[in-house]
């Protein structure tokens, strides 16, 4: 491990504030240019006794703003305390879990998956664009169509055409087949320059991509490309179930990762966490944006300081043995769910070692799904329905489902 390590309560709590300690302080600093100040004290106790054991709280109440990227050198120094927790987050995410060499990243705290998938297609536009001279209209995304239509709205917000790779009914993957069907189809269309992504575990299957099929393909149909991979759900999860995935920044192929606290990782929503390498964040720089000191290179722009420190607080309190022990339990949990649907000869899906377990809605009971709040994947005209093992997935709650699965038997083809 690089910098990730478990610490104890007390140490969190005074890394926190110290930090804090190192930001202006919107109650007795001389601070009068800042359109942003402490949340309203009118509402949010500001001096309960509680929160100088609260660092998380105390930070939203301090609310700074981490307005633009940290790990490119300036920044607003107003914040500067907190600034430096999440550059440490940062370097855990990129070095700790995807196997990034020390350094070789920039990143910052988004305001989730969509954002941070965006984030990474804005760069690429740009960089296909300065480098190549592009045209919008010759730039194509590539996906497989289980992505998660984050992809589909940055698309459109952005301008590009889209792409969506078909996936095997049974095993959810890109053939070679396809995808050089499809790579065929946007040359045609006068396409030069791909932002291919890969799943690192879909929304509604937990399906995962191989990067090779992707670069293998593209570099056969001389396509010039960047490869981002989505691990919005799978990226607090699949590098640990799977430490020799080819989805991590060992793979020189890949360029960018999102990874999303707010969901495995159980942080505050507003923390999707992007991450770069070196060099390519400055294709999103606005420079327009004068007035912030260090510019602003993300699409947010304004940010809470706390979204960060609350995911460092996380990854801090657990350590690298203690996140893999974490992951392990929910795999277990999958483990016995899969033994019984598989008893139960329900077809279902499940990636190896992964805790979405994914099943043919024609054996699922509507109000089955209903009871237990079952997600399809369309609620027009289901055909699949997913259960998630989250933290609060737990085996009491599973086996009331298990057993009305198996009263149900017999009553469905
Ligand atoms: C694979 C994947 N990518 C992106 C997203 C978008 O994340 P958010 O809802 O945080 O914007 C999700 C959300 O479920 C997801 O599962």
């Amino acid at each position: 491990m690089h910098i990730w390590k478990k610490r104890s309560k007390e140490d969190i709590k005074k890394r926190v504030f110290d930090g804090l300690k190192n930001n202006i302080n919107f109650y007795d600093s001389n601070i009068l240019g800042l359109p942003g100040s402490h949340l309203d004290r009118q509402v949010f106790h500001q001096n309960a006794d509680f929160l100088s054991n609260a660092p998380f709280l105390s930070t939203l109440i301090h609310n700074p703003n981490h307005i633009g990227c940290h790990t490119l050198g300036k920044s607003e120094s107003f914040f500067r305390g907190t600034q430096e927790i999440e550059r440490e987050l940062i370097e855990i995410c990129a070095v700790d879990i995807l196997n990034a060499a020390p350094q070789s990243c920039d990143g910052y705290v988004a305001s989730g998956g969509t954002e941070a998938n965006m984030q990474a297609i804005w760069i690429y536009r740009n960089f296909f664009k300065a480098t190549y001279q592009a045209n919008v209209d010759e730039i194509a995304i590539v996906c497989s169509a289980d992505s998660h239509y984050s992809m589909a709205k940055a698309a459109n917000v952005l301008g590009l055409s889209i792409y969506f790779v078909p996936v095997t009914e049974s095993d959810r993957s890109v053939t070679q087949e396809h995808l050089n069907h499809t790579l065929e189809q946007l040359k045609a269309a006068g396409k030069k320059y791909v932002i291919a992504i890969a799943n690192m575990m879909t929304t509604m299957f937990g399906s995962v991509d191989d990067p090779s099929r992707y670069t293998n393909a593209l570099e056969a149909h001389q396509l010039p490309y960047k490869l981002h991979v989505d691990g919005a759900y799978g990226g607090f999860y699949w590098p640990f179930a799977h430490p020799n995935s080819p989805l991590s920044f060992a793979n020189e192929k890949i360029s960018s990762v999102t990874l999303d606290a707010h969901k495995m990782v159980q942080a505050p929503y507003g923390t999707g966490v992007f991450l770069i390498r070196k060099g390519l964040m400055q294709y999103a720089n606005t420079q327009e944006a004068s007035y912030v000191e260090g510019e602003d290179y993300t699409l947010i722009g304004s940010r809470s300081g706390a979204n960060a420190v609350a995911v460092w607080m996380i990854l801090s309190t657990y350590g690298p043995y203690g996140w893999r022990e974490k992951v392990l339990v929910l795999k277990n949990r999958a483990d016995q769910l899969e033994a019984t649907i598989n008893a139960l000869n329900i077809p279902y899906f499940r990636s190896p070692e992964s805790n979405i377990l994914t099943m043919k809605s024609s054996h699922i009971a509507p109000e089955i799904a209903r009871t237990f709040g079952l997600v399809p994947d369309n609620h027009n005209n289901p055909k699949w329905y997913k259960v998630v093992i989250m933290d609060h997935v737990t085996m009491e709650h599973l086996l009331p489902l298990e057993s009305a699965l198996h009263q149900a038997q017999g009553s469905l083809a």
